[in-house]
């Protein structure tokens, strides 16, 4: 045997080459004797785990009836163009469910990642269940509404003996469903036995009352995590879901201990996923990663990692192996050497190893990544990966094949007009850049176009959370928030060596991290992108509501600019309502809207509803933030205070300095006049008089601030 052999290294050999013939003949081997095996059938338990559906074993042990399919790395449970049909997919051996000689239940738990793609046109999707079913095959055709769970003939009927988890993302009131978007435990009927509106629970409330609760959970989307427990000893079946992929709650969203198995289950089982579609031909429906384990432990935690470089050394492996069976010794010998050596002189190779991208990660410094790795990362720039788009261009999330590390790709619209050089210089000093509420800019590509990439935040950007679902954000967390932006940008101000100005602080450029800090991102890229015409910026860099008066006429940003925009984010984030929304049944601005109730000692009136609920003790401090961020957005910039300043009053360091009238404010912003008095802004306008005072007219027919 191979184990048997030494080599000694000849004379005159290069000890690379011997150390490396040493690897061909005694690692490699065993590699392949070893190839790990994911299932592990042991008597009556069950147990497997799937980060991702392309290997061999999984498409043999999990089969897909009518609608559904194998889809790359995915399970796809319905069909795309299919109407009024049905998909499931389900391990094809039975699992042990009920003790056969004491007929009690046994306990299992799962874990598995999916998403609910509605249609692109209406935003309608059903659900998607985790069944438990007495035979294999699917539902046969399809009714609306049953989720691929039953049809109009199965339907609450006892001999069904089918239990099922549904994520219900339709209200269908003959079903009597609570909303559509709720967790239910339907046995033998899709009348839900237990349904509870879905979220990631982090106190024991059944509902969620502020941010210490917990969080609602959008299925519709957004890749979701679940979790299912089945604990015999207590009889409690818990259902648990979150976005934070791999992060359970702390609490179950169901955890129900009334359900008595013993009736309800055959002893061997099949389980797996259902889904279905109704008039709708392009509602998708897709499984990323599944464990399950009815052996008494909790299933595999899973990712959605998509391939693991342990699997490609596996079947290097076993090419290699087979390749030394089959040949003598000599012409392995030539072909390792050639090898060997055309690895030598291959390119060093760019990608990170685990260990590099935990220091990366740390030390935020940025790497040069090859399109094809971000390509592959975001599986192809896929529109199931698009995150959202935003000024610069889209954004995809991703996950770096080797290292499981979740990324966001931003796909820069325009070309850049600046040489390659001087870009990558301009990447690497904002990847300079150090600050714990800045978003790390991880590397960028720019073979095809200019890629930049981040880390991942798990709760996305501000905007998403704060217009979708402001009940999630509790008035610390949003002071929290915005006290993270403006350290943010007193450090790009004033701390940093060269001082940068954002140019675009806006809500969508504020993510969130897994404890709700805030993190700053884009910085710098105004400034490289600044002249291009990109969407949803003006020829000014910057987006509209944010952006200062002045820059219409000096087509400047400046630190004041930027405290401006950071004024109305501050207003967004007490008001709850976007910066750009007209109020009322007059349609005033908002920031106008704001003045007017200043000047009737009325703020607290605009005070986002959400807030006055939770956070009562709070409200003299919130209506100082307000005041501050009424005083930012001042049109004249020598009247807002400096970030230095704004980042003390918001530390509660500092009183607020005395409000101007709403007087001053409107005489100020009528009089176009007063602009052309300005010394600070008159040198520019002389070169540029006509066009400006055009954009003044333009700015006070918009309303302002709009
Ligand atoms: C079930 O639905 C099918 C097709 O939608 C219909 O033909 C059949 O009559 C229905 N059966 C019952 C019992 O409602
Ligand atoms: C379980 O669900 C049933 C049906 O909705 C309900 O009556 C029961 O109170 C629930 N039990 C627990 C422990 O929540
Ligand atoms: C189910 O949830 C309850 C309540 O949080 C917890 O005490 C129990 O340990 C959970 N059981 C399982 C199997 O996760
Ligand atoms: C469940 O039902 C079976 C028979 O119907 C009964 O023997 C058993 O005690 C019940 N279990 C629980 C936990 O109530
Ligand atoms: C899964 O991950 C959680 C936290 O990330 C950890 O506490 C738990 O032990 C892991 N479970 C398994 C089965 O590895």
């Amino acid at each position: 045997m191979l184990h048997h052999w030494r080599i000694v290294r000849p004379e005159g050999m290069n000890r690379k080459i011997h150390s490396f013939l040493r690897i061909i003949f005694f690692v490699l081997p065993l590699l392949v004797l070893n190839v790990s095996r994911v299932v592990v059938c042991q008597s009556q338990n069950t147990s497997f785990s799937y980060n991702g559906f392309d290997s061999a074993e999984a498409r043999a042990q999990i089969t897909c009836y009518h609608s559904a399919s194998f889809q790359g790395n995915n399970l796809l449970l319905t069909e795309i163009g299919a109407v009024q049909a049905s998909g499931r997919c389900l391990y094809n051996k039975p699992i042990q469910l009920l003790d056969p000689e004491t007929r009690t239940p046994l306990s299992f738990s799962t874990q598995f990642i999916f998403l609910i793609r509605p249609s692109t046109n209406s935003d309608l999707a059903d659900g998607i269940a985790f069944v438990i079913a007495p035979t294999l095959g699917g539902v046969n055709g399809s009714n609306q509404g049953f989720i691929g769970i039953f049809n109009n003939e199965t339907n609450a009927k006892a001999s069904t003996r089918t239990i099922a988890v549904e994520f219900d993302t339709y209200k269908n009131p003959e079903h009597e469903d609570m909303d559509d978007n709720h967790v239910g435990i339907d046995v033998n009927d899709i009348v839900s036995y237990a349904a509870v509106s879905s979220a990631y629970r982090t106190s024991s409330s059944p509902i969620i009352r502020s941010a210490t609760d917990g969080y609602t959970v959008s299925m519709k989307n957004a890749v979701v995590h679940a979790w299912i427990d089945f604990d015999a000893s207590s009889n409690q079946l818990n259902v648990s879901v979150s976005r934070d992929l791999g992060v359970k709650p702390t609490y179950p969203l169901i955890s129900n201990s009334s359900l008595n198995l013993t009736d309800l289950l055959n002893e061997n089982m099949y389980v797996g996923f259902s889904a279905s579609t109704g008039p709708l031909p392009t509602v998708l429906y897709y499984v990323y990663a599944w464990s399950f384990s009815s052996n008494g432990r909790l299933a595999a935690n899973v990712s959605m990692v998509s391939e693991n470089s342990n699997n490609s050394t596996n079947k290097l492996g076993v090419i290699i192996g087979v390749i030394l069976g089959s040949l003598g010794f000599v012409l392995t010998l030539v072909i390792s050497l050639y090898v060997f050596h055309r690895r030598k002189s291959r390119k060093p190779n760019r990608y990170f190893s685990q260990d590099q991208w935990e220091w990366a990660l740390q030390d935020h410094v940025p790497q040069e990544f090859s399109y094809r790795e971000l390509a592959k990362a975001t599986n192809n720039f896929s529109e199931k990966n698009r995150l959202g788009s935003g000024g610069f261009g889209e954004v995809f999330k991703g996950t770096i094949a080797h290292s499981g590390v979740s990324i966001a790709v931003k796909k820069i619209s325009s070309e850049s007009k600046q040489g390659a050089k001087e870009f990558v210089s301009e990447v690497t000093t904002i990847g300079r850049l150090r600050h714990r509420n800045l978003a790390p800019l991880l590397g960028w590509s720019q073979e095809k176009g200019l890629l930049l990439v981040y880390e991942l935040m798990p709760h996305g950007s501000l905007d998403q959370v704060l217009f979708s679902h402001p009940e999630q954000l509790s008035w610390d967390q949003r002071l929290n928030i915005l006290s993270g932006v403006a350290a943010a940008l007193l450090y790009l101000h004033e701390e940093n060596e060269q001082k940068i100005v954002h140019r675009d602080i806006k809500a969508s450029n504020v993510m969130l991290d897994s404890q709700m800090n805030a993190r700053l991102g884009d910085f710098g890229l105004a400034r490289l992108y600044g002249h291009d015409a990109a969407p949803n910026t003006t020829n000014v860099a910057g987006t509209w509501g944010y952006m200062a008066p002045e820059s219409f006429f000096t087509r400047k940003a400046t630190e004041q600019t930027d405290v401006f925009s950071f004024g109305a984010l501050i207003i967004e984030v007490v008001t709850g309502r976007r910066i750009n929304s007209m109020v009322g049944e007059e349609s005033c601005s908002l920031v106008e809207w704001l003045w007017n109730l200043q000047s009737r000692n009325a703020l607290s009136e605009a005070i986002d509803l959400s807030l006055l609920k939770t956070s009562q003790d709070s409200s003299d401090m919130i209506q100082i933030v307000l005041q501050l961020g009424i005083l930012c957005c001042f049109p004249d910039p020598k009247v807002r205070p400096f970030i230095r300043r704004v980042v003390q009053i918001l530390n509660g360091d500092s009183q607020l300095p005395t409000m101007p009238s709403a007087e001053s404010w409107s005489s100020f912003l009528f009089s176009a006049f007063s602009y052309l008095s300005d010394d600070t802004t008159s040198s520019a306008l002389t070169s540029n008089a006509k066009s400006a005072s055009l954009d003044v007219k333009a700015f006070v027919d918009l309303g302002g601030a709009r």
